[in-house]
């Protein structure tokens, strides 16, 4: 198949050009594999990720992306290669202090159900032993900044919520810690399209407030447009293509056609 690859040159550098020089990457894939016995899960991944980008990764169901957000923090180690998170390869970072340096939000939003919203998006200050005031503070602003009022809804548990809602405190929950990196795994995927745009809204004005840098998966092209300041096609565990979403849309090869095509049906891949 026709691949549409984007000049390493141009991989390498984003939207931060001039004002200061560039940071080291939050996230460097250095050509990883993954392998599950004989199969290639993922095949030759490199790529980096800056402070303050939005990669959207890209892809059919089975294509590998959620294995890369694994990858990412330390649930699964590479067969080859190496994967760096603030220039730390994950083999050599301790696996706790790695997952609290990450906010990941999953479709489910993974709340835990026993705890009520409050407890469930204080979850990690407490385990950090924050004093009690500080949480509290912290769960009030967070609540408030996905639009969940505190008073109506930091008691409530989550089978008490709406899904919509249920994705709110999953996104609390993950910035709660302030971690500078957050990966999101087809978190509005099973949302009604009104919430999802809703909560597609929030994540880019969160982007704005807060700065953070993220790795979004997702299978709908128009959500990776809306969302990426750069978008990843994964295919067969290959990154076929890698480039702003403005060049995504002329990209050539057939997996990226396959993909645009969406747009004018469905907008779904
Ligand atoms: N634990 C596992 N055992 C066997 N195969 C797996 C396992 N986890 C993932 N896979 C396979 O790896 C491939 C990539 O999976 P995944 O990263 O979850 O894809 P995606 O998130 O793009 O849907 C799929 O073909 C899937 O069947
Ligand atoms: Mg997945």
């Amino acid at each position: 198949m026709a691949l549409c690859r984007e000049p390493v040159a141009r991989q390498a550098k984003l939207n931060l050009d001039s004002v200061t020089p560039p940071a080291n990457p939050l996230v460097s894939f250095r050509n990883v594999f993954y392998r599950l016995g004989r199969q290639d899960i993922l095949r030759n991944l490199s790529f980096d990720v800056e402070a303050g980008e939005t990669l959207v990764l890209l892809g059919r169901s089975g294509s590998g992306k959620t294995t890369v957000l694994k990858l990412v923090n330390g649930l699964l180690l590479p067969s080859e290669g190496e994967v760096l998170v603030e220039g730390r390869p994950t083999t050599a970072w301790n696996s706790i202090r790695l997952k609290r340096r990450i906010g990941y939000v999953i479709q489910e939003a993974g709340l835990f159900p026993h705890l009520t919203v409050a407890a469930n998006v204080g979850l990690v200050p407490r385990l950090e032993s924050w004093p009690q005031q500080d949480i509290d503070r912290r769960v009030v602003g967070l609540l408030t900044q996905v639009e969940l009022p505190p008073a109506e809804f930091a008691h409530r548990y989550p089978r008490e919520l709406s899904g919509g809602q249920r994705q709110r405190v999953g996104v609390a929950r993950a910035l709660a810690a302030d971690p500078p990196l957050l990966l999101f795994d087809e978190p509005f995927g099973a949302l009604d399209p009104m919430t999802r745009m809703e909560l597609q809204r929030q994540f880019l004005a969160m982007r704005q407030n807060l700065g953070k840098t993220a790795i979004f998966v997702t299978h709908d092209v128009r959500e990776a447009l809306l969302l990426a300041t750069r978008v990843g096609l994964v295919h067969q565990g290959r990154l076929e293509v890698l480039t702003t979403p403005s060049e995504f849309l002329l990209a050539q090869g057939d997996e990226v056609r396959a993909v645009l095509s969406c747009l004018d049906t469905k907008g779904n891949v």
